[in-house]
């Protein structure tokens, strides 16, 4: 057991049959997961050859195990690459396969060994004391007992990560997020509800593969994943600029694939990478197959409803349109975007240019 501790991730894969050419691979697969360019992928390659596997403790608390169901979905790199290469799994209350005292044993042998070594992720919400008990203590005891030594938490799932639907009004459990509970550690939020298992296994590569925290937006979350709306990369996209939507779940705009935000969708207001990455290995995501984003990765999307009632105020959806005349407000816009993009670039050229000037360039 010390033995495969002591091995590095390269090591790892070579001892469990996988060629240079299939390790290779999965590093830049990997590389592209994390969002990085193909001529960054040789950073992870090294990194792969010199670190070791990371030991990691998963705690759940209340949530519908989904986030796992989710992680263990992963094609790109699959998850059994990293469970059983990259990462050392300590205890999972889902995937161990040991139960009762053994793992607990296990993850107690694991904050002697590892202090501020291993990695600390949580699936769900942290409810009052006198509703979860895990091995006797209350959630928020365990909770605070494992992220005492810990080098990084990640929180998997809207429940880690904001809440989630246990927190729903009126909140019978007192249901709170990771980070009403742990604040003097690096909190990685990875909300969705389950997040994408891509995004997931992602995250812990980055996490393993630099020994850091990925770049975070205000919230908490990796710009890698969550820096774009799913407005933004729509495949319905053009329907919506075009003024077409449609009107009910079984209208003819429905079967056309027009733009479901009268039908109640959030992407407008949705930071998630679902149009990019998609779900099942790449194969779809909620809008694609007819279902309005309900914003499943947002702050108390649970509370915000309903569902498929229209909901964001953007100018030219709030009635019933005329698809010509928003479109020709949209190109109307868009040429007058163009000419203020044109003017904003010439001035900043011109201002480069004259600081240069001044600098004797
Ligand atoms: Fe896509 Fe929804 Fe935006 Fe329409 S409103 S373009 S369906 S994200
Ligand atoms: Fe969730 Fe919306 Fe993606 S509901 S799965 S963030 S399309």
């Amino acid at each position: 057991m010390l033995e495969t501790k002591q091995k590095t991730i390269y090591e790892e894969a070579l001892s469990r049959g996988i060629s240079r050419r299939d390790f290779l691979k999965m590093c830049t697969a990997l590389a592209a997961t994390m969002g990085l360019s193909f001529k960054n992928s040789d950073k992870v390659v090294h990194a792969m050859e010199t670190n070791k596997r990371v030991p990691v403790i998963w705690l759940e608390f209340q949530s519908c195990s989904g986030c796992s169901e989710s992680f263990i979905r992963s094609t790109h790199p699959k998850a059994e690459s990293v469970l059983l290469d990259m990462i050392s799994l300590e205890y999972s209350e889902v995937l161990s396969a040991a139960a009762g005292h053994q793992v607990e044993e296990a993850k107690h042998n694991t904050f002697k060994q590892y202090p501020g070594e291993y990695v600390l992720v949580v699936e769900g919400s942290i409810p009052g004391d006198e509703f979860t008990t895990v091995s006797g203590k209350p959630a928020r005891a365990v909770l605070e007992e494992a992220a005492k030594n810990c080098k990084f938490v990640i929180t998997y799932g809207s429940c880690a990560s904001w809440g989630g639907l246990p927190a729903a009004k009126p909140n019978p459990t007192g249901a709170v997020p990771v980070t009403d509970v742990v604040k003097d550690k690096p909190v990685v939020l990875v909300p969705g509800c389950p997040p994408i298992a891509e995004v997931m296994t992602g995250v812990i590569a980055h996490v393993i593969t630099f020994g850091a925290v990925p770049e975070l937006d205000r919230f908490g979350r990796p710009k890698a994943f969550y820096r774009h709306r799913i407005h933004d990369k729509c495949n319905r996209r053009a329907y919506f600029d075009s003024g077409l939507f449609a009107e009910s779940f079984d209208d003819v705009g429905a079967k056309q694939g027009y733009c479901l935000y009268k039908l109640g969708c959030a992407g407008p207001t949705t930071y998630s990478a679902c149009p990019e990455m998609r779900w099942n290995g790449g194969t779809s995501y909620p809008i694609q197959s007819g279902n309005p984003c309900i914003g499943c990765t947002e702050k108390n999307f649970w509370d915000n409803g309903p569902f498929f009632a229209r909901r964001a105020k953007i100018m030219g959806t709030q009635t019933t349109i005329n698809p010509d005349k928003v479109g020709l407000a949209v190109a109307g816009a868009a040429v007058a975007g163009v000419a203020a993009h044109a003017g904003i670039t010439a001035a900043m050229k011109k201002k480069e240019k004259n600081g240069s000037e001044e600098r004797g360039e």
